[in-house]
């Protein structure tokens, strides 16, 4: 199996419905490929952990690469993988920033941290609170 880690910036503002459209559409065809995960956003940034057999991520990662909706898609790391981190899709994003809404800026931080909480390995844990702490910021 292959894990794929890779960072993009959003074209526009994301709110929650256009997030939940893509939260949805993952579950569904990431189940039917055996492919699981991690999608976290920041404020323009995601970054996603795929993983699964590698012709079903090499698909995947080329479907959601074509999408408009983000650019600059670039690969932080491909490795091959025995067992899998992910045991299903799960989901984490800051929520949108609203006019006159005092602003939370450990929001991501703190869901990430929940998110990545079961995963094992240090270097990916590491790999994701350190790129909420980064948005979060920004
Ligand atoms: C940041 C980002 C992450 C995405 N992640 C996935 C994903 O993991 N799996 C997936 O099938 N589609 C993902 N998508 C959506 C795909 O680009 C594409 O719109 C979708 O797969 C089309 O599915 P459909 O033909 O079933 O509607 C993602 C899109 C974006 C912008």
């Amino acid at each position: 199996m292959q894990r794929i880690l890779y960072i993009s910036t959003a074209r526009s503002d994301f709110d929650t419905a256009a997030l939940d459209g893509i939260l949805r559409a993952s579950r569904r065809n990431n189940a039917a490929a055996g492919v699981t995960g991690l999608l976290l956003f920041g404020g323009r940034r995601f970054l996603q952990a795929l993983e699964g057999p590698e012709p079903a991520v090499a698909g995947v990662f080329d479907r959601i690469a074509r999408d408009p909706r983000h650019f600059a898609v670039v690969k932080l790391s491909r490795k091959t993988i025995e067992t899998r981190m992910f045991g299903e899709w799960a989901m984490g994003y800051r929520p949108a920033r609203t006019p006159g809404d005092s602003f939370e800026t450990d929001d991501l931080r703190t869901i990430v941290e929940r998110l990545v909480e079961p995963i094992d390995d240090v270097t990916l844990r590491a790999e994701f609170t350190s790129f909420a702490a980064l948005h979060a910021a920004a």
